[in-house]
This record gives C-alpha cells, sequence and structure tokens, in this order.
C-alpha cells in the first residue's frame, strides 16, 4: 500500500502527495534516516501518529459559523433539564476552539452546567494538548462578539486563557472517526470542516459511524461545503438558518458528488487548505476573481456576512457572469434568513452555470425547508443527472 492509500485507510485524510512527500522528508532527516524504503517499513503506531501531525490542519477560532451556536443553545434549553443531560460532541474539536465555544454559548445563555456534558476528540494529539492548555491567541477570537475576551479569558504570556469555569466542561481525548466509539450516543455532534480532507469513500464511512454515534432525534452539525453531502447521503437538512445542523433521516438520498472543480486560483493552492473547502464547480473564472472569490469564501466561513457580500459584489461588478460569485451571494442571503435573495442568487448561478451541482443541492434544501417537497425533488433530480452527466463524460448539463 502506498502511503498515501495508507493514510487514507488510516484517517480517511485524501492528502496531496506533494505534502506527504514533504512531511515524510521531514520525519526521515529528524530520524537521520536517508532510505524511503527503511521508514516505510517501520511506519505505525507512534511514527504514524507523527506523520499525521505533520499532515493535519487544526485550523478554527472561536465561534466559528456562529449560526450553529444559537441553534445549540435552542436545542439544549428545549430537550436538556435536571432529570435529562444531553451529551455533546465536537468531533473534530483542533485545538478546543469549538467544544469551548458551545459552553460559553450554553453558560452566557443561562444554562445550567449539569445539564450538559461536552467532549472534545481529535486525531491530533498536540491539537488535544494545546485545547488542555485553553490558551488561545488573538486572532481565534475573529469570531465572537465583542465581550467574549473579556467575560471568558485572561491576559496571560502568549495569549488569552480561558477560565477554569467554562474549560472545566470540556473533557478531551484523542479519537479517529473511523473508529470511535461510546457506550450511550451523542446527542450533538458537531462534525465541521474535516470531511471536507476526506475522499468518498471515507466520506462514507465517517457519516455511519457518526450515525452509529448519534442519538435517532438527535443533531449533527456540519460545514456550509459539507451540508451537499451529508443530504445526498440521507441526513435531512434541519430548517434553520446558517446553522448547517441535520438529522438522521430524509428524502431519499442523492447520489455522491462529482468531483469538484475547483475555483481557479493564480498558483495552486496546496491541499488539505480549508480555502478550498467548497467544492464549487464553475468553469475556470479570471485568475484575479478567483482569488476574491478565494477571500470572500474566508470571510464567510468566519461570519462575515457584509465582508463576504463586499467581495462578491465587486466580483460581479467587474465581472458579471461569474456564476461562483453568486452562489456565494446565495450563502450570505442564507446566513441572513434571506430565503427569497438566496434563491434569487442560486438560480442567477444556475442561469450563468446551469450544472452548477452545489446551487443546485442548496436550492433543494431551500425547497425542503419550505415545505415544497415536489420542488425539492424537482432540484434533486436535475442535481442528480449533472452528476450523472459528469460521470458518464457527457459534460454539463
Ligand atoms: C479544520 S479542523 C476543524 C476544527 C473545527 N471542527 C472547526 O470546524 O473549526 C480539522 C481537524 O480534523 C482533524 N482530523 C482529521 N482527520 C481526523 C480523523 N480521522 N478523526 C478525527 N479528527 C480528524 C484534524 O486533526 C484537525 O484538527
Amino acid at each position: 500500500m502506498n502511503l498515501q492509500a495508507l493514510l487514507r485507510a488510516h484517517a480517511g485524510l485524501d492528502l496531496d502527495e506533494a505534502d506527504l512527500e514533504r512531511a515524510l522528508r521531514q520525519r526521515m532527516q529528524l530520524l537521520g534516516l536517508s532510505e524511503r524504503a527503511d521508514y516505510l517499513a517501520g511506519l505505525a503506531g507512534a511514527e504514524l501518529q507523527a506523520l499525521l501531525e505533520l499532515v493535519v490542519v487544526p485550523e478554527s477560532w472561536l465561534f466559528r459559523d456562529p449560526g450553529a451556536f444559537a441553534l445549540l443553545v435552542r436545542h439544549v434549553q428545549q430537550h436538556a433539564g435536571p432529570a435529562r443531560r444531553l451529551r455533546l460532541l465536537s468531533l473534530p474539536c483542533a485545538n478546543g476552539e469549538e467544544p469551548y465555544s458551545m459552553a460559553m454559548a450554553l453558560v452566557d445563555a443561562g444554562v445550567p452546567p449539569a445539564w450538559f456534558s461536552i467532549e472534545g476528540v481529535d486525531l491530533s494529539q498536540e491539537a488535544i494538548a494545546r485545547a488542555r492548555r485553553a490558551v488561545f491567541p488573538a486572532y481565534a477570537f475573529r469570531g465572537g462578539d465583542a465581550g467574549l475576551r473579556a467575560r471568558h479569558f485572561a491576559e496571560v504570556a502568549g495569549g488569552y486563557q480561558l477560565a477554569p469555569q467554562i474549560a472545566s466542561l470540556v473533557n478531551f481525548r484523542q479519537g479517529n472517526v473511523l473508529n470511535l466509539h461510546s457506550d450511550v450516543p451523542y446527542d450533538v455532534i458537531f462534525c465541521r470542516n474535516m470531511l471536507i480532507y476526506f475522499d468518498g469513500a471515507s466520506t462514507a464511512a465517517a457519516l455511519s459511524r457518526l450515525s452509529a454515534l448519534l442519538t435517532p432525534d438527535g443533531l449533527l452539525f456540519v460545514g456550509h461545503a459539507e451540508l451537499p453531502a451529508l443530504v445526498r447521503a440521507g441526513f435531512q437538512a434541519v430548517a434553520e438558518r446558517a446553522s448547517f445542523a441535520v438529522r438522521k433521516g430524509g428524502p431519499a438520498p442523492l447520489p455522491p458528488a462529482p468531483p469538484p472543480a475547483p475555483l481557479a486560483t493564480p498558483a495552486p493552492v496546496p491541499r488539505p487548505a480549508p480555502a478550498l473547502a467548497t467544492p464549487l464547480a464553475s468553469p475556470p473564472v479570471p485568475h484575479a476573481a478567483g482569488v476574491r472569490l478565494h477571500q470572500a469564501h474566508d470571510c464567510l466561513q468566519r461570519g462575515q456576512l457584509a465582508a463576504a457580500q463586499a467581495v462578491c459584489e465587486a466580483v460581479l461588478a467587474d465581472a458579471p457572469d461569474t456564476a461562483d460569485a453568486h452562489f456565494l451571494l446565495g450563502l450570505v442571503a442564507d446566513g441572513r434568513a434571506d430565503r427569497n435573495a438566496a434563491e434569487q442568487h442560486w438560480r442567477a448561478c444556475l442561469y450563468l452555470e446551469p450544472a452548477h451541482y452545489e446551487a443546485l443541492c442548496h436550492l433543494a434544501l431551500l425547497a425542503s425547508r419550505r415545505g415544497d417537497a415536489s420542488a425539492a425533488a424537482a432540484w434533486q433530480r436535475r442535481a442528480t443527472r449533472v452528476y450523472a452527466r459528469s460521470h458518464s463524460g457527457g459534460g454539463r448539463a
């Protein structure tokens, strides 16, 4: 088995060969090995973990995609109580930003800590060690409200230390989504911005594990770029704006996504890279527009809707037929619960690029949130046709 296939089988990660090669050379140099075969022969256990530490992307920040935390609070307020403690899981938790944001959101909303438990799990031992330290740099605060730091943190050397009464609400452990087990299922799982690094088979394996870990009526939160994959797999989108939450069950699954066509960029963006999280399926856009759309996408991921909108509008002013700009503006509008505007933008995107698979998926979700099952089915059928054509080599719909 080659190195790429080994890491895919072990952790689900679909890694770029050049990134892997760089990590491998770094490890070989550290171990004083000159023969690749010698290194590969000993690649298991602690050495495999050491290699993984070099290729994972534990990029996160506090209150990333704030809509998810608002829905979490409402869900816990509605379902937890003195006689029912909800079990919450953040997988992957990176350096603790996400599970601590869950804890702060709940405490700030006045939910008694006895009503919930929070676990944070990540493949990276180094990330778990940082999570336990609970010290965050200034840039980790780019998603929260202005008072967050003053309410829950104290300035220390190297950053901001989370208050012990919040930090103590989260338990951390190292673990792998592909073989994670729990005797008791979780009521809420945050699994955001990890499946974007997985290929189709690993995503399917991870989703079957996540499904087993989730209670029948539990909530699963994913990243916005991951939502269409979950809906395709048969999960049902929750009708809440900008939360990107799903439940088990739902309408007939869509087929797996076609291989995404990445946004055009002036230079190759290394994989795995959060900036490529949205598998936007458009014909190449001019380089300058591609860069700006990546910026808009980054803003969107940080919950900076106005900034994302401004960038997309500037792109459209220069190049009015940029389908991806309309697609992102649809996400901005959806984030503001403006479903009409979201629909208009996704329709505009499809007018320019009729085979824009992600726009079709989002329109299907929008229709099913509205309770319009027949429109949802029609958008899904169109998405299915796009998929089938892309796999039969027949080009765009
Ligand atoms: C980009 S971070 C996402 C963190 C957080 N959920 C968020 O959305 O900000 C991706 C994380 O996935 C973790 N990861 C990658 N493969 C994993 C696996 N097989 N099991 C558990 N965690 C994994 C990485 O270590 C990394 O910390």
